[in-house]
């Protein structure tokens, strides 16, 4: 057994004829503009592969669960995960999926009901959805309480990832944020402020602290409740927190147009500009660690898909530890095709800052209660 208390595959014993349930992340994005909906990123499948196959080869018969959105508790053929049964089928022919978890109301609520029913004929259970893991739902806390369980592969790597992110991370560490709101990302960011050199922040959460600053930002998004905080976080940690020092939107007139850091009326901000591009990457160049989560802009439009990129090519090209943190960014770097190039792609959002919050997860204090724990 490890230190940290959870158990890990080696601990489920012998699996040679056993049944065990993998509880996997399988919300993968869908596109559903031709009817059939297609799987555009199956990253979070082949993540979960060395644990199917680890459990396979020592004769154990796998069956994964795993949500799928968020259907309301109910059979809802727009969440099937026949998409991913495909997929999975012909990466690793032979394993079982059943149906997406969220179809049953118990498991959101956790009911024990529920609970029995998904570990009826099971012998051992194994979290890998490292993405769920901070959900206190019914396949990821129930199972562990009553059968010998293990974390997979991906989940241990994600814990030894991310908490030594926490940790022991070599300096200078630089995290760079970004995305829209920062009223998600206040725990980890105070988490964050007590680990790092510099806390970089780009995408239009910037205009919250631009106002802090008392600074005109247009009609660019920002959260007027999060100002104060952004005040005292600046008054506090001023000296760490790094801003763009230009900005790309649009005027008034709808026009593409570069500005400083005031932003006139009716102008609205929507990436980082070229010189906030080269001072972050410049910041990053520097590290020995690097966290990145969230894009500069709106990277999805090519107009201001700049930002985004010069910062995934200055994470790719940094010669230190580069961790990026699941969802936008994630997407963001395979869309540079840039996902090789960095030491640690999370396969968690929500999950991933949590962890790096709070240290753990509901998923990870369940399986160190495990009854082989
Ligand atoms: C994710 O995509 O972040 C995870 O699969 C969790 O999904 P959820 O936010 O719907 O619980």
């Amino acid at each position: 057994m490890a230190s940290d208390g959870i158990p890990r595959l080696d601990d489920l014993g012998d699996v040679n004829g056993r049944r065990v349930l993998v509880r996997c992340d399988f919300n993968v994005p869908l596109d559903r503009s031709g009817g059939r909906p297609v799987i555009t990123d199956d990253f979070r499948i082949r993540a979960a592969l060395p644990t199917i196959e680890w459990l396979r080869s020592r004769g154990a018969s796998v069956v994964c669960a795993s949500h799928l959105g968020r259907p309301k508790g109910s059979p809802d053929p727009a969440f099937s995960l026949e998409p991913v049964r495909e997929r999975l089928a012909e990466l690793v022919p032979g394993v079982d999926l059943i149906e997406n978890v969220r179809f049953n109301s118990g498991e959101t609520s956790n009911d024990p009901a529920y609970v029995a029913e998904l570990i009826e004929g099971i012998d051992a259970y194994v979290n890998d959805a490292f993405g769920a893991s901070h959900r206190a739902h019914a396949s990821i806390v129930g199972p562990p309480a009553k059968l010998p369980s293990a974390m997979g592969l991906l989940l241990q790597r994600e814990v030894e990832v991310l908490l030594g992110l926490r940790d022991h991370p070599k300096h200078p560490f630089v995290a760079v944020l970004g995305g829209a709101k920062i009223s998600d990302k206040l725990g980890v960011v105070d988490a964050l402020l007590g680990v790092v050199d510099r806390l970089v922040i780009g995408g239009a959460m910037c205009f919250t602290f631009f106002a802090a600053q008392g600074k005109p930002i247009g009609d660019s998004l920002f959260e007027p409740d999060q100002v104060d905080t952004c005040r005292r976080l600046l008054s506090e940690h001023g000296d760490r927190i790094v801003l763009p020092e230009d900005i790309v939107g649009v005027d008034a007139t709808g026009a593409y147009a570069t500005f400083g850091t005031r932003l006139p009326d009716g102008a609205k901000g929507f990436d980082i500009g070229p010189g906030s591009a080269a001072a972050f990457s410049d910041e990053i160049a520097e590290a020995r660690t690097v966290f990145w989560n969230g894009p500069m802009g709106m990277f999805e439009d090519e107009r201001f898909a700049a930002g985004t990129r010069t910062v995934a090519e200055a994470v790719a090209a940094c010669r230190g530890f580069t961790v990026v943190g699941g969802g936008d960014s994630a997407a963001a770097l395979a869309q540079f095709r840039l996902d090789d190039e960095v030491d640690h792609v999370s396969t968690g959002g929500g999950a991933s800052l949590e962890l790096l919050e709070l240290g753990d997860l509901p998923g990870l204090a369940a399986l160190r209660g495990a009854p082989n724990a």
